[in-house]
């Protein structure tokens, strides 16, 4: 089976496109492995504790559940409408999670890896996290807020992370976690020397979360909390692939690697950071007023257009840029004029010739050519490398569009000619819509149905004959 997981989004803030680019990786990953056979579990929710809801609880003269059923359900709304094929939403607030957080919090204890004392350091509430002074930037602010951190000098108890360096060395080099490039940053932040992490706030301070069960007076930490979500929300562990926002991978990579080894539990196959999206050249924040939120940009270019452009224009794992110009370019260079052309114009010569059912014999060369391009696309599919996956889908109508002005159909006599080099064009046609439903599953959909079929195929040639039912603008020019 392949579990796959989002983060967990915390409710004290709307939907933006960064929550939207994680899920949608996933659910592209999702409908990847079903169209393969496989059998899929793709989790999803929310993260309800910790002093941010609090926080912003209070501020709206709300109680903190409030809050969050009120914001966790709209999360989950925008996933059901934009059709995420989640197969668990999970709610940190739910009761079998807070029986596993505390089931696993006094594990930990018991194996000799938690321990009372005092900590005294900088807490940025934004990333619910204490942070090294090393980090700080002027006033104590905390490099991703640029707010100032708050000194805080209080009991806790610690997790001794101290005790797992090596380990997670290990893990890191195992080429488990991905990109490289980002392991280094953690490598050297390991090297910097590790400290035992605090993995408790007072009640006094904190009282929105989960208390520690042998002491009432704390209240875990909501990122000890968070994490083991994962083991609660999915059917079986480990986990297949977490994927994550750069910024969370070192919760992700470092210490959830610890508090699993330290309660005996395997570590996730996988784990994948993503970039960070900026809108038109600047960092979105709430103070620039430039959050974007996923349904507006999809108002005006379309569900599947956006699903497209977020994969398609940079390798995942790196930084982007979103722009309007830049979107109107992808959809009219590669969705109009690439994937949208070739499909009518395949379907049209189709039409021309009054063909509806095509059977033809088998055109090796075209045959090598979509068993080079099929494979190319599995192996980059499965590598997490989306951008590389359109990469081969592009280059593979390129191919198709070549094809045609070469065996140039229409200039054609014979019947049996024209019937091979038909048969070939609808088979290279149902691959390209094929390997692009997971990433556009509406369109795609209708283009596989108007060619007869109600699911992706991956084999080429292997069917006997292939069939045109209706032409269709996929996607008209901007
Ligand atoms: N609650 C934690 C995660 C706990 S997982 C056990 C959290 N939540 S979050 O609401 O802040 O969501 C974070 C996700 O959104 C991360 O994967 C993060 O990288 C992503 N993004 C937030 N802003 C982003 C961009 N501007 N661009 C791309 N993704 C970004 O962290």
């Amino acid at each position: 089976m392949f579990l796959v997981t989002t983060p967990i989004y915390y409710v004290n803030d709307e939907p933006h496109i960064g929550h939207f680019y994680t899920t949608l990786a996933a659910d592209v990953l999702a409908r990847y492995y079903r169209a393969l056979g496989k059998e899929v579990f793709f989790l999803t929710g929310t993260d309800e504790h910790g002093l941010k809801m609090q926080k912003s609880a209070q501020e709206r003269s709300l109680s903190p559940k409030e809050l969050a059923d009120k914001n966790s359900s709209i999360f989950k709304s925008l996933w059901d409408e934009l059709g995420i094929s989640y197969t668990r939403f999970i709610r940190t607030t739910e009761k079998d999670h807070i029986e596993l957080v505390k089931e696993v919090f006094l594990k930990c204890k018991e194996n000799g890896f938690i321990y009372k004392g005092e900590y005294s350091g900088w807490y940025c509430v934004g990333c619910e996290e204490f942070k090294p002074e090393s980090e700080l930037l002027e006033g104590n602010a905390c490099p991703i807020h640029l707010k100032p951190c708050e000194y805080i000098t209080e009991p806790t108890y610690f997790f001794k992370l101290t005790a797992f360096g090596d380990f997670i060395k290990d893990f890191l080099k195992s080429g488990a976690v991905m990109p490289a490039g980002r392991v280094n940053e953690i490598l050297s932040f390991i090297q910097e020397g590790l400290k035992d992490l605090s993995v408790t706030r007072p009640r006094s301070r904190v009282s929105w979360g989960i208390p520690v069960p042998f002491d009432k007076e704390h209240t875990i930490y909501v990122w000890f909390d968070a994490l083991f979500n994962y083991v609660s929300g999915l059917p079986s562990w480990p986990a297949s692939l977490h994927l994550v926002g750069k910024d969370i991978l070192r919760f992700h990579a470092l210490y959830w690697p610890a508090f699993l080894k330290s309660v005996n539990l395997e570590l996730p196959e996988r784990i994948f950071a993503h970039g960070w999206w900026k809108v038109e050249g600047q960092k979105m924040s709430k103070s620039l007023g430039n959050v974007l939120k996923p349904a507006d940009l999809i108002t005006s270019w379309g569900l599947d257009e956006i699903r497209y452009f977020l994969l398609r224009e940079i390798p995942f794992g790196e930084d982007g840029d979103i722009s309007n110009d830049a979107i109107l370019r992808r959809i009219n260079a590669e969705l109009s004029n690439g994937v949208g052309n070739l499909f009518s114009r395949v379907i049209g010569i189709a039409i021309k010739f009054g063909k509806t059912q095509i059977s033809g014999l088998k055109d090796v060369y075209y045959c090598n050519k979509a068993e080079e391009f099929v494979k190319s696309y599995h192996s980059k599919m499965q590598d997490i490398d989306f951008y590389g996956a359109l990469e081969e889908v592009m280059s593979f109508c390129a191919f198709l569009n070549k094809y045609i002005d070469t065996k140039a159909p229409w200039a054609l006599k014979d019947e049996e000619l024209i019937s091979n080099v038909l048969y070939a064009l609808l088979d290279g046609v149902s691959l390209v819509c094929s390997c692009l439903e997971p990433f556009m599953p509406n369109k795609m959909q209708k283009a596989l149905s108007a060619i007869g079929l109600s699911a992706p195929i991956f084999s080429p040639c292997a069917k006997q004959s292939h069939r045109v039912f209706n032409q269709l603008t996929l996607f008209p020019r901007r």
